[in-house]
């Protein structure tokens, strides 16, 4: 219960929640409709999906954050002095929650986004993407349909195979040109009624055309906290910079090479002395892991867009 938080809180102090953050799960929203419950009482009886919360400065964020893979977390709100006892000690924007109760109650009865994984290898941020979207407490709102790979008998197929979803290759060697390969990509993504498209090691350049077509409906995933490190051998890159944290980025696709909106970002700290290409590779894997289904679900449910 939201209102439990006073308890562990000075009573100077007061927390400023964003709902736009929280994962407001499906059942709260079902239970509001159902019993007609309003957003106060929502607020005051249920935690609405807020599990574990820990409060810390904000310069030790960060390596609090990391510290809770592969679980996750998120910064879901602020602690800020309060001013006087008239003003409450939980503060939510109304019309924050409210949105987001709305949107989540649509999706309740809305079907679920139609959703192609493109790939070229290991697949393990599909597999992310398909124990989220089969988890119930995720509120995913979207479900994957296809699969693409431009490689045959990558490992992201035999994963696609395991989990009962379509997938097709499309060898990029087999069309002439990048844009013959995007337009026979397009009418296998149509043919599945595709919606939205995570980029998961996709290791293809995607035409300015097949950009403009699903603007705002393609996501990537990219190894580096962008702007910086675009393109490839990121992790290398960070090493060779002295950099002390890395981490991924989560963007829609825009005709540039890694330029497109963010949408979330996750950082790992890179150790100085032991740190190598290989276990930096790992340590964002794992944080994409996580960065990726909840990004996605942010699009699928609206909390962002174009
Ligand atoms: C990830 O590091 C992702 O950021 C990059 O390609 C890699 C794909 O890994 N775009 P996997 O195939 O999902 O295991």
């Amino acid at each position: 219960m939201l209102e439990n938080i006073p308890r562990i809180l000075d009573a100077h102090l007061a927390v400023q929640l964003d709902f736009n953050q929280i994962n407001l799960q499906p059942v709260f929203a079902w239970l509001a409709a159902t019993g007609n419950i309003s957003d106060t009482e929502m607020q005051r009886t249920y935690n609405c999906g807020i599990g574990l919360v820990l409060i810390v400065s904000p310069s030790d964020v960060d390596d609090t954050i990391e510290s809770l893979t592969p679980y996750g977390g998120n910064i879901i709100g602020t602690i800020l002095p309060r001013r006087s006892s008239a003003e409450p000690q939980v503060q939510i924007d109304a019309s924050t929650f409210a949105a987001q109760m709305a949107r989540v109650q649509r999706s309740l009865h809305a079907p679920k986004k139609q959703v192609a994984v493109l790939i070229s290898g290991s697949g393990s941020n599909l597999q992310a993407l398909i124990d989220a979207t089969r988890c119930t407490t995720m509120g995913m709102a979207a479900e994957i349909v296809m699969v693409i790979s431009n490689r045959q008998g990558v490992r992201g197929l035999e994963r696609a195979t395991a989990a009962g979803i379509p997938s097709t290759v499309l060898d990029h060697r087999d069309y002439d040109s990048r844009e013959a390969f995007d337009v026979a990509m397009t009418m296998e993504l149509m043919r599945h009624g595709v919606e939205l498209i995570c980029l998961a090691g996709f290791m293809r350049i995607l035409s300015a055309e097949f950009v403009r077509q699903w603007r705002g409906k393609l996501l990537n995933i990219h190894p580096s906290i962008l702007p910086a490190h675009p393109g490839l051998h990121v992790q290398r890159r960070a090493l060779e910079a002295g950099d002390e944290r890395s981490g991924c980025t989560v963007h829609f696709v825009d005709e540039g090479v890694d330029t497109g909106r963010i949408i979330l970002q996750r950082s790992v700290r890179i150790d100085a002395a032991t740190e190598t290409e290989e276990s930096l590779t790992q340590k964002i894997l794992v944080a994409e892991h996580w960065a990726y289904p909840v990004a996605l679900r942010m699009v699928a449910t609206g909390v962002i867009s174009l």
